[in-house]
């Protein structure tokens, strides 16, 4: 038997329970898919807001659901047409987002596309902190953005889940990184290579950069991107991860010449493949503020929506 999260209605952390079935047999893989014995899935605030209804809930097909997308582990099991993996090899990804991945389990039928192969330098706790979060950075900061060593960002939201990986990625780029977070996370987010700190609490952003330095601002913090648009320069870009752009925001952008983006994580091997590189040569590291047993989603999903995350949070089944 199996172990995983399921919930059989949406709302609130309690209606998340553990379940038991049966290990996916081997012979019903289809075409191109693997088994993946889960070692970490990670977790994200989709996954909390999926739970509670929104987000990509529509795209269940009724109850019970499981929900979850990023796991690293070990394949236990391949289906035909699988030609990059072996039983036993480590794998790591973004299963099926935004369809059910069901991430939240012991085994997970995935396909092989949505993985990559675990560095051997890298653990599975490490690779199970980076694909959603990672993805998100890279498929805006690079292939969006087109973040230039010579430009300026802004990182609101820093030192959760995917800010601290975008601080890490926009230095690893060569830009001049300004790290928006609680008083707290501002050594932390020097050390990862921020250049510049803001404690969000006792400094005002707009007051700070009223010349509008930015390039480009990543907005990871639940909070208006309108603060985001007013310091950055006319034919910069406001990336708002976070979806908090208003209608009064936009008028604002419209008005001083400010790209506003509000983007949606995809699966991406290529981008993954980078991210493995990037770990495995100690260039982007994942910090795990905490890991719950399998049967503790609650208490992850509790932690996460006080708003005030460090890093990334894991379950291990
Ligand atoms: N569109 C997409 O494809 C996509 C992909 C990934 C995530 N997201 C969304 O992006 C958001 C962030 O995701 P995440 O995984 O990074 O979340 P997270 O791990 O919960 O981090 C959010 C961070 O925001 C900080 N914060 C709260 N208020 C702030 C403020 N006023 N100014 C600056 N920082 C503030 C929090 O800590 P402190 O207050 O202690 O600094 C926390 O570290 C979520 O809404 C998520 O759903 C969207």
């Amino acid at each position: 038997m199996s172990r995983v999260i399921v919930q059989r209605s949406f709302g609130s952390p309690s209606v998340l329970e553990v379940a038991e079935v049966a290990v996916p047999p081997s012979d019903e893989l289809a075409p191109g898919e693997v088994l993946i014995r889960v070692a970490y899935a990670g977790v994200n605030p989709v996954d909390i807001k999926t739970r509670k209804g929104g987000a990509v809930a529509g795209l269940f097909d009724g109850f019970p659901v499981t929900v979850g997308w990023d796991l690293a582990g070990t394949v236990n099991a391949v289906g035909s047409e699988v030609t990059d993996f072996a039983i036993g090899d480590r794998a790591f990804g973004m299963s099926r987002f935004p369809q059910p991945g069901r991430a939240y389990a012991e085994h997970v039928v995935a396909d092989a596309t949505d993985l990559v192969h675990t560095p051997d330098a890298v653990s599975d706790e490490q690779a199970a902190a980076l694909p959603l979060a990672g993805l998100t950075v890279w498929e805006n900061l690079v292939d969006l953005a087109e973040l230039q060593a010579t430009q300026r960002i802004a990182i609101m939201g820093a030192g959760g889940g995917t800010g601290h990986l975008a601080v890490q990625i926009a230095h690893h780029l060569g830009a001049t990184v300004t790290a928006v977070a609680s008083a707290g996370k501002l050594d932390w987010l020097r050390s990862l290579g921020a250049d510049v700190t803001v404690d969000y609490r006792s400094d005002d952003l707009v007051t700070l950069f009223a010349d509008r330095p930015f390039d480009v601002v990543f907005n990871a913090s639940d909070t208006t991107a309108g603060t985001g648009i007013a310091v950055t320069r006319p034919g910069g870009v406001v990336i708002d991860i976070s979806e908090t752009v208003t209608d009064d925001d936009r008028a604002l952008a419209a008005r001083t010449g400010v790209r506003v983006e509000v983007p949606s994580v995809t699966r991406n091997r290529v981008a993954l493949q980078t991210l493995a590189d990037l770990a495995a040569r100690g260039s982007l590291v994942s910090h795990i503020s905490s890991t719950f047993p399998l049967a503790d989603a609650a208490a992850a999903h509790a932690e996460i929506e006080a708003g005030h995350a460090r890093g990334k949070i894991l379950l291990q089944p």
